[in-house]
């Protein structure tokens, strides 16, 4: 995006959003109905800026050498998702020094307690007992950094991170009220549908690619072969309708994500496949999932090839980064009483 044209949006304040990704490796369906999807949708009507979170991303132990490839491959596939680089700005959360500033800074106003509460934390520091660093447990102070220093109003992420946002609110309300404004208070946004994409072994949890069970979450590069393989083996009930009902997590999981990639209400699909089978249903499922990731993993194939551009892509999102967060870092740590440089 140019400068002017970035300018031209800083000054006439249109709405501005901010979202980030972790670079895991495997960005599956969830994220992709849950936060991706939205992204790209919004960035017509907003002053749009996307991240890879991959500060984040060391809370958990990285091997140095698929680390590397996982960031580069999760920035390819996030603009073959639909990331247009001429309309929001794009980079990586570690080239932008004023992240990791931040996020101590927001340390000092974040209390033990409200980090405690943080289900994400419970969670982990559960399944990785080894290696509960204090990273993990400061990850929301890190996630509020990125979000108040672009002074974002609106947040699309998928409902796991909801709790993380109300934090993030708590700590920018805190300290506006010692300091005077120095934050936007940020809105989470949270799509209708897709907002929270069950696992297929497991529909009382989220999909996530930590599971174990690889047929629980479906990867947006999955071959068609093994997209189709997961929902057919997609854990379902004894009912045998296709409609929304209580016990029925499989099959209700299922038509959200029908809903979410048709776009058609769960009582369209219902009426579209009363009287069929489980297996129908699932093999439909499946043939719609693929035809949405098709043109992703036909663009992330074409991207990936092409370190040059993603290069220059990378780097001309993290310069407009930091000068749009360096205005924000500054204004802090005066208010705080910081020795001007
Ligand atoms: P991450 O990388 O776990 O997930 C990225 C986005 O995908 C959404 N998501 C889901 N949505 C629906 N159903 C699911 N099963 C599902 N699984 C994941 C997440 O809600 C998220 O929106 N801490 C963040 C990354 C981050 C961030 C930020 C987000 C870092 N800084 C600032 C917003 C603002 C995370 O780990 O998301």
């Amino acid at each position: 995006m140019s400068e002017e044209i970035k300018e031209t949006q800083a000054t006439e304040r249109k709405k501005r959003i901010f979202s980030a990704i972790q670079p895991s490796g495997t960005i599956t369906l969830g994220n992709y109905l849950g936060a991706l999807r939205n992204w790209v949708n919004l960035q017509d009507s907003y002053d749009c800026i996307f991240a890879v979170a991959d500060l984040h991303a060391i809370t958990v132990r990285q091997d140095p050498k698929i680390f590397k490839k996982n960031i580069l491959e999760a920035y390819a596939l996030l603009l073959a998702c639909g990331i247009d680089t001429d309309k929001s700005m794009f980079f990586v959360q570690s080239h932008v020094h004023t992240h990791a500033e931040l996020a101590w800074i927001l340390n000092c106003y974040t209390q033990f307690g409200e980090l405690s509460r943080m289900t994400q934390f419970k969670d982990k520091s559960q399944k990785h007992a080894d290696n509960v660093n204090a990273g993990l447990f400061t990850y929301p102070s890190l996630m509020a950094a990125d979000i108040l220093l672009y002074q974002a109003d609106l947040v699309p992420v998928g409902e796991d991170q909801r709790q993380h946002l109300e934090l993030s609110r708590n700590i920018a309300e805190r300290f506006n009220g010692l300091y005077g404004k120095t934050f936007t208070v940020p809105e989470p946004y949270i799509g209708r549908v897709g907002a929270r994409v069950m696992s297929l072994q497991n529909p009382i949890k989220k999909m996530s690619k930590s599971d174990e069970n690889a047929n629980a979450w479906v990867a947006v590069l999955d071959k068609p072969e093994t997209v189709m393989k997961k929902f057919k083996r997609a854990v379902t009930d004894s009912d045998a309708r296709i409609c929304i009902g209580e016990g029925k997590d499989g099959i209700n999981n299922l038509i959200g994500i029908m809903s979410a990639v048709t776009g058609k209400t769960s009582d369209e699909i219902t009426a579209e496949y009363d009287g069929k089978g489980y297996g129908d249903f699932k093999t439909a499922v499946g043939e719609a999932v693929i035809e949405e990731l098709r043109p992703i993993q036909e663009r992330f194939a074409k991207y990936i090839k092409d370190k040059a551009y993603l290069e220059e892509q990378y780097r001309k999102g993290a310069e407009f980064a930091l000068k749009i967060s360096q205005r924000t870092l500054d204004k802090a740590m005066k208010k705080i009483g910081y020795l001007p440089k």
